[in-house]
């Protein structure tokens, strides 16, 4: 199967892969920084991590969400991808890896971004880069979100200062897709 089919489809199957611009800002980011590696937290139904092994990058994926997981495992299957590297886990939870990354890409619970963060860092190689996704919640402002909407916005609020303040990291937000953070891993 040929990428742009897949999006397409997926597209109209309503699923929250990354957005085309996202895929773009990848595809340049990839090449011109030579990412060889890339540990991806929110695997959904495989369509980033097919595109970025489609670029020839080694990438471990997490969903934990096991109907999701099966699904992606087929299409990996149509792309004839090894699925070992899809992994069924709650990333909230520590996991066992011992693997360093050039890049980590969260895009996943919005609501659980900084322990993500705090539960893979060690994966991260230093002067790798971490991208995190839907990082805009569209230009809404907090105080008109519901309750639970309001808890997550919070949440990725105080993410984001978190990371904004972490000197071990050279941050920056683009407006690409639904708002990416990017942040290189100093070497300090
Ligand atoms: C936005 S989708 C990922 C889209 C995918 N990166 C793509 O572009 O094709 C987010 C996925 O993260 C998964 N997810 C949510 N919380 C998670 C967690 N705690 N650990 C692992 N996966 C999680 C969800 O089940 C969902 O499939």
């Amino acid at each position: 199967m040929e990428l742009d089919i897949l999006r397409k489809k997926l597209e109209l199957e309503k699923y929250p892969i990354i957005l085309k611009d996202t895929e773009e800002f990848f595809r340049n980011f990839i090449l011109d920084n030579k990412i060889k590696s890339i540990l991806e937290i929110g695997c959904n139904v495989g369509f980033s991590s097919i595109f970025f092994k489609t670029l020839n990058v080694s990438v471990t994926t997490f969903e934990k969400d096991i109907l999701i997981y099966e699904l992606a495992k087929l299409n990996y299957n149509d792309f004839g991808f090894d699925t070992r590297e899809i992994i069924l886990h709650d990333c909230t939870v520590p996991y066992e890896l011992d693997k360093k990354y050039d890049l980590l890409f969260i895009d996943a619970a919005k609501a659980s971004y900084l322990k993500f963060f705090i539960n893979f860092e060690k994966n991260l190689k230093v002067n790798g880069y971490l991208v995190c996704d839907n990082m805009n919640l569209h230009g809404i402002r907090v105080d008109d979100l519901k309750r639970n909407k309001r808890r997550m916005a919070k949440r990725l609020a105080s993410f984001r200062d978190f990371m904004e303040g972490n000197k071990n990291y050279e941050v920056s937000f683009l407006e690409i897709g639904d708002g990416l953070l990017l942040a290189k891993r100093l070497n300090i």
